[in-house]
């Protein structure tokens, strides 16, 4: 301890020796009320799940608040019960089912949850669901016809054989629909792309089985298809090697 701590009649010092006895009864009283809720206390930051609550994923439990709201989902509106703090992501695994939607990291790092609103792409796990109920949500279960046929970037993914595992394959087809159509509103045609460019717009989803190349070859495909010009005007650049994918 300093000396000056010592003396009781400098006031600022005496505050200060009173703040510290303070806040050491507040921790002991909160130690002895929750001994479960001692870990954000212990000089590290509370975890984005300990912010949320011990349950972040729930929809609903029976003594929380809740709301209504509609969401309208790949063109067909639900009507919904549940707690202000859901999430999208949860909402729509949750409570209508749409597991096509991954969960990956639930912090907004891997793109895995992406799915299109009013045709823009977003991470649903970093979106309340309460946010959208005038908005159009389109999942990967609304990507294909109602006839069955496949999105031609579906196809795509098919034909260049994209995805290993599959967890990330949800979020990097709407996230590449989104993209495309992103360049599209730019006045820019998907074939010209270069690979750089699509490496660096998709580069907020992430594959573990470390797939790139062939979902860059998928998603040139389709893209190419779409302006059709396939083999005509499209920039090649470097390959997708290293690439995460960024949702805008
Ligand atoms: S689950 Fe949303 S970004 Fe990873
Ligand atoms: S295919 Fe497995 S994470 Fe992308």
């Amino acid at each position: 301890m300093h000396p000056d701590e010592r003396n009781p009649n400098n006031p600022a010092l005496s505050r200060r020796l009173f703040l510290q006895a303070a806040a050491g009864a507040a921790a002991g009283a909160a130690a002895g009320a929750a001994p479960g809720a001692s870990a954000g206390a212990a000089g590290s930051p509370a975890s984005p799940g300990a912010l949320q609550g011990e349950a972040p994923s729930a929809v609903a439990t029976s003594d929380a608040p809740s709301v209504s709201l509609t969401l309208e989902v790949n063109g067909s509106r639900h009507d919904l019960r549940i707690e202000p703090r859901v999430t999208l992501l949860d909402a729509l695994r949750e409570q209508l089912q749409l597991t096509g939607t991954k969960k990956g990291c639930d912090r907004g790092q891997c793109g895995a949850c992406t799915v299109l609103v009013n045709g823009r792409r977003i991470n649903s796990c970093l979106s309340l669901a309460i946010m959208h109920q005038s908005d159009h949500i389109t999942t990967v279960e609304g990507l294909a016809q109602p006839d069955g046929s496949l999105h031609p970037l579906q196809q795509a993914f098919l034909e260049q054989d994209a995805f290993q595992c599959g967890y990330c394959t949800p979020g990097q087809l709407c996230s590449a629909v989104g993209m495309l159509d992103e360049h599209r509103r730019r006045g820019v045609a998907a074939a010209a792309l270069t690979d750089a460019e699509i490496r660096e717009s998709m580069s907020g989803n992430l594959c573990r089985c470390g797939a790139y190349p062939q979902l860059l070859a998928a998603i040139r495909q389709a893209a190419e298809a779409q302006t059709g010009a396939a083999g005509n005007g499209a920039r090649t650049g470097s390959c997708m090697q290293g690439s995460g994918m960024r949702t805008a």
